[in-house]
């Protein structure tokens, strides 16, 4: 042994790397080792060609870059890291569960699971285990059980939900707005262990944004944090229905909403819809709990956050369809970022996937482009959205390498993801390579509209004045 004091994270994805690469840079007498099950994602980790990292974030390569090697550990060997570890962060994945009890609805918490009994199994000395992962309330209570069922050896279990954003990670990161750290404040070793937590963060983080809670409140803040982040969301979406039939403009609305200070501006920007990993999965969770509690009707208010959200695609591709003449079958569409948002290469839940999937069920030809998207995972997004195979849907999905590509005899443009890059195309060439008339549907509402109906497109935009030349139905 160092005599360094050793963090282990298991879990190296989108929470675990960037998160453990921070903790690395911020705090350099502290060892920091991350490990994963998947042989793929550790080689991406410890990859020489700083491309080649499993994600992309802004800031994240020259972190990881800085500190890899130094104080800085990608490894596969999860049972030598657990040994070693003072602290072991768990940021495994907690999807939804596809089968049985609660499908659909439920945390999936059987990767959580496999790694606390890894932990049970592997650990001699005293350990303090920290929830990265979202998870339902009371887990760390189960979990707690699990660990500490053999009596040998002692685990003190904290919750620490993370509330960093993909594409800002690295700034969510290094500058919270808070620190959120749950555990047994009755309870002597809770209180000591909840300090040595506390005593990582404040290396960077100012105390007073660092709070302590008891174990449940910290669960549960989490999922109410992404509900309440999901609902700002559906809410102007469900305006932004309101608006096209009235006349009224969305981000004029929005804009006049969000200056009551009572209300506050940020996530109030209409689109086709939220996607990523954890909005959806983390509301189907609290519909679960409150179902399983009893408490129908708060389970079906919260539900109604994810059902504005699947309604306000279906009436974007139902725009689609009715503004390209009642028909897609056959024509060529580009469909613009894939990504669930800018500045990152995440794909899950993307509202670019629903869109996709529903218009080849239209049978429309799709030519794909997204900056920051590996081709190979546009196949699998949409292959297993579909009901087509693969052979079916090459005939009918094509992945372009650059937005021109796309645009080339097109009948519309899809914009799918805000990508910075896309308010700077050359409109004018690419309108001279599409069908006519051309059409946009901005699905983020990022270009500038006034502009391209100048130009000579039929433009649509969320919950904006109606194009006179649009059909609709
Ligand atoms: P991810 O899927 O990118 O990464 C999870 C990793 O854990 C995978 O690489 C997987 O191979 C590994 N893993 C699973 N079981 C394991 C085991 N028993 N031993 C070792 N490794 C194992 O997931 P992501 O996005 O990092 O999310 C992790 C958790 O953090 C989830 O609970 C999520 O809800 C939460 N979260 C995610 C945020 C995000 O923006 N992605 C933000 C805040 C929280």
């Amino acid at each position: 042994s160092t005599g360094r004091y050793q963090v282990c994270c298991i879990g190296a994805g989108y929470v675990g790397g960037p998160t453990m690469a921070v903790v690395a840079k911020m705090c350099p007498k502290i060892d920091v080792t991350v490990v994963d099950i998947s042989q793929r994602r550790i080689d991406a980790w410890n990859s020489q060609q700083d491309s080649e990292l499993p994600i992309y974030e802004p800031g994240l390569k020259e972190a990881v870059l800085n500190t890899r090697g130094k104080n800085l550990f990608f490894s596969t060997d999860v049972d030598g890291a657990i040994e070693r570890a003072n602290m072991i962060f768990v940021a495994v994945n907690t999807p939804t569960k596809k089968d049985g009890l609660g499908a659909g609805r439920a945390a999936d918490l059987t990767y959580w699971e496999l790694a606390a009994r890894r932990i049970a199994k592997i650990a001699k000395s005293p350990k303090i285990v920290v929830e990265k992962s979202t998870v339902p309330i009371r887990t760390a209570e189960a979990i707690s059980t699990v660990l500490n069922a053999s009596g040998t050896t002692k685990f003190q279990i904290l919750s620490n939900p993370e509330f960093l954003a993909e594409g800002t990670a690295m700034r969510d990161l290094e500058n919270p707005d808070r620190i959120l750290i749950g555990g047994n404040l009755k309870d002597e070793d809770g209180i000591q262990a909840i300090g040595e937590l506390v005593d990582i963060y404040s290396h960077w983080v100012p105390k007073e944004k660092i709070i302590t809670t008891n174990v449940w409140s910290s669960e549960l803040s989490k999922l109410v944090a992404n509900f309440f982040l999901a609902q700002r969301v559906s809410s102007i979406n469900a305006v932004s229905a309101l608006c096209e039939s009235s006349g009224a403009d969305v981000d004029e609305v929005s804009m006049a909403v969000g200056m009551d200070s009572r209300i506050g501006s940020k996530f109030l920007k209409a689109s086709v819809g939220f996607g990523g990993s954890c909005f959806q999965k983390d509301i189907l969770n609290l519909v679960y709990l409150s179902e399983s509690m009893g408490l129908k009707e708060i389970a079906e208010y919260f539900h109604w956050v994810v059902r504005m959200n699947d309604l306000q695609k279906d009436r974007f591709v139902s725009r689609i369809i009715h503004g390209l003449f009642n028909t897609v079958t056959g024509k060529r569409i580009a469909i613009l970022g894939f990504s669930f948002k800018k500045d990152t290469g995440d794909t899950r839940e993307s509202a670019a996937i629903s869109v996709c999937q529903r218009l080849v069920d239209e049978r429309a030809n799709l030519a794909i482009y997204d900056p920051k998207v590996q081709e190979a995972q546009i196949w699998q997004d949409i292959t297993a959205a579909s009901r087509m195979d693969r052979l079916e849907l090459e005939r009918l999905v094509h992945i372009s390498s650059n937005p021109y590509e796309a645009s080339q005899g097109s009948h519309a443009l899809v914009v799918c993801t805000e990508w910075d890059e896309f308010r700077d195309l050359n409109f004018e060439k690419i309108l001279g390579i599409m069908e006519k008339p051309a059409f946009i549907f901005d699905g983020r509402n990022v270009l500038n509209h006034e502009h391209l109906r100048k130009l000579g497109f039929v433009v649509y935009a969320i919950g904006k004045p109606l194009d006179p030349r649009l059909n609709v139905v």
